[in-house]
């Protein structure tokens, strides 16, 4: 059975969704009370059985790094302050995981930035999480992927259903054979097409799980859809020729790069956070 124990994780992008405030903090550093969205990816990925996470980071994204990195001067203090539980809290970020980070110069799209990961990811197969998309409740799409790929040794990508006026929006994977509810064998893709270009609505919520054979077709991707060399663009030669398959998400699903999804995700922490998710219910409840 081929295990799968890297996970990359592009956060190269430029945040203009997000200006001003990204001018300065990774979209991905955006704190959802008080964690970091980025750390929610990365509990998802450790939670898959990952152990090598590999983030892709453009210029001005160190805070990312040394998030993860530590901070001598703070355990210090917060051991000599007899505050224990929080030592615990940054120490256990810090171990839980192995972080590789490699550096996209040039911002020439997803599938480019993906490619990046090649020479530490080599010929082993991998788990490629969004930044920016965040998956919150009992179901892992990533652990789901991750026991197909174990499973079958065929690459797979999660997908969700969207209305269709925002089939625009997403990658869009057509069905070829669904092999049991919410789960399908694809057929071809398409990057952000018009509703009417496509006769299916099963969008990319940014989960995958590919075998090495990714990085071939990447090599050979043209820029596509915006002028960007798109991941999308070597999945359809990946579906094509060694088959792909893909599981319908089965938990809430925010897109944190957009105002409004990152708002909604931060009530959605909120609301269940272990230290203020009652008053802040209650809070939520005066608001007319
Ligand atoms: C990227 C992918 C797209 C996918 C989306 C999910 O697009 O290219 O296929 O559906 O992420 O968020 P982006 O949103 O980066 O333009």
């Amino acid at each position: 059975m081929k295990k799968v124990k890297k996970a990359l994780i592009p956060a190269a992008g430029l945040g203009t969704r997000f200006l001003p405030i990204t001018q300065s903090i990774p979209k991905e550093m955006l704190p959802l009370v008080d964690r970091p969205i980025l750390l929610y990816i990365i509990e998802e990925a450790i939670q898959a059985g990952i152990e090598d996470v590999v983030i892709i980071q453009g210029r001005n994204k160190d805070e990312i790094i040394d998030f993860f990195d530590c901070n001598y001067e703070l355990e210090d203090r917060l051991e000599k302050d007899g505050k224990l539980e929080l030592l615990d809290t940054v120490k256990h970020i810090r171990q839980s995981v192995n972080l590789i980070s490699v550096r996209q110069q040039e911002a020439l799209g997803l599938g480019h930035a993906v490619f990046m990961g090649k020479s530490v990811i080599g010929e082993e197969s991998f788990a490629v999480l969004l930044g920016d998309e965040l998956m919150l409740g009992e179901a892992n799409p990533t652990k789901d992927l991750v026991e197909i790929y174990e499973e079958r040794t065929v690459s797979a990508t999660s997908v969700m259903e969207v209305p269709e006026e925002d089939v625009s929006k997403y990658g869009i994977a057509s069905i070829k054979e669904e092999i049991e509810a919410g789960f399908f064998a694809v057929g071809d893709l398409v990057e952000k097409p018009k509703a009417s270009e496509v006769n299916s609505r099963f969008a990319l919520p940014g989960r995958y799980v590919f075998n090495s054979k990714v990085f071939d077709y990447l090599a050979d991707t043209k820029p596509g859809k915006g002028g960007e060399i798109q991941l999308t663009d070597a999945m359809i030669q990946l579906a094509k020729n060694e088959g792909l398959l893909a599981k319908q998400i089965r938990c809430k699903r925010f897109d944190t790069g957009n105002k409004l999804g990152y708002l909604q995700a931060v009530i959605e922490v909120a609301r269940n956070h272990p230290e203020i998710g009652k008053d802040f219910e209650a809070f939520l409840k005066t608001l007319n």
